[in-house]
Parts: C-alpha cells; sequence; structure tokens
C-alpha cells in the first residue's frame, strides 16, 4: 500500500532523492572513512528516525563495531553470524522483514523488528557492512536496498 511507504508526508523514495545530494556533499572531498561513516548513520537517522543504524568493519576475520547512531551494540561478530555476518559470508545485501524467523539473528536491542545489512564491497572484497534496525516490521525492502547500495558507493569515493 502506497500509504505503507508516506514517512512525514513524503514518500520512502522521496526521503533517499532528498538526502542523496546533502550527502554527497558532506562526504565530497573527506578522505577519512570513519569520518563519513559517522556523517552518513547520523543523516541516516535523523532522515529515516531507524531504531538503530550504523557501521561493522572488517578487522582481522571479524566484523567491529564502527560509527552509529542509536542504543549500544555488541561490538564483534563472526563471520556467518547474525544478519551482519551472513551479510558478509554471502557478499550481498540481507532484507530481514521479522528478525525472530531470522534464524541466528543477533538482538542487540529487543526493540528490533526489521533489519538491512548492506556489505561495502572493495575490489571485490567485503571491507564492512552498513545495518539498519526498526521498531517496525518489514521496514525495508528493494529501495532502501537500492539506495543505500549507491551511498555506501559514494563512500568509498572520498
Ligand atoms: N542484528 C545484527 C547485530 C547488530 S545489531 O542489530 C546493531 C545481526 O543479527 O547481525
Amino acid at each position: 500500500m502506497a500509504e505503507d511507504l508516506l514517512i512525514g508526508g513524503e514518500t520512502k523514495e522521496e526521503r533517499y532523492n532528498n538526502l542523496m545530494p546533502q550527502l554527497k556533499g558532506l562526504l565530497e572531498g573527506e578522505t577519512d572513512e570513519v569520518a563519513n561513516m559517522a556523517n552518513m548513520a547520523a543523516a541516516l537517522k535523523e532522515q529515516f528516525g531507524w531504531l538503530w543504524v550504523g557501521f561493522y568493519i572488517v578487522k582481522n576475520e571479524e566484523l567491529v563495531l564502527g560509527p552509529f547512531q542509536g542504543p549500544v551494540a555488541c561490538t564483534r561478530i563472526r563471520k556467518g553470524r547474525g544478519v551482519c555476518g551472513a551479510a558478509w559470508e554471502k557478499a550481498q545485501t540481507l532484507i530481514v522483514p521479522d528478525v525472530e524467523q531470522f534464524p541466528g539473528h543477533i538482538a542487540c536491542s529487543s526493540l528490533s523488528r526489521s533489519e538491512i545489512v548492506v556489505p561495502i564491497i572493495r575490489n571485490g572484497e567485503v571491507v564492512g557492512v552498513l545495518d539498519a534496525d526498526s521498531i517496525a516490521l518489514s521496514a525495508f525492502d528493494e529501495t532502501d536496498q537500492r539506495y543505500l547500495e549507491e551511498m555506501l558507493g559514494v563512500l568509498g569515493q572520498g
């Protein structure tokens, strides 16, 4: 239903279309990836009001917590573990409409109901993931996937 996609009078697509040029301006010319991840997490949190949005970065064969917005989260995730570890292992975006239905989901917050994890891929290797969690079921879809994947491309252009 179209109504379901309206957030504060704008469609999800409109929100991303507004955010994209702002984000490109914010990240342009800055080569420090942690700084860029921090601003991207803040901009996404402000625009969409998700429960949690942030990054995990691959370090020594583990995902380690990076810049994020939201409640405190687990700091390390192994390959294949949870939604983040599965997206890393498969090197593909995972959309989870109901986290309770995802075997091995890692519940950093009991309020999280749905989730999207998008891998950051450089030279064919996953170097980190972007994770977003919502208190609503089925909050994420292919629109989020498309725009978030595009955003992560901007992240690496420093
Ligand atoms: N739910 C994630 C863990 C990270 S937190 O949600 C911030 C997972 O299952 O990988």
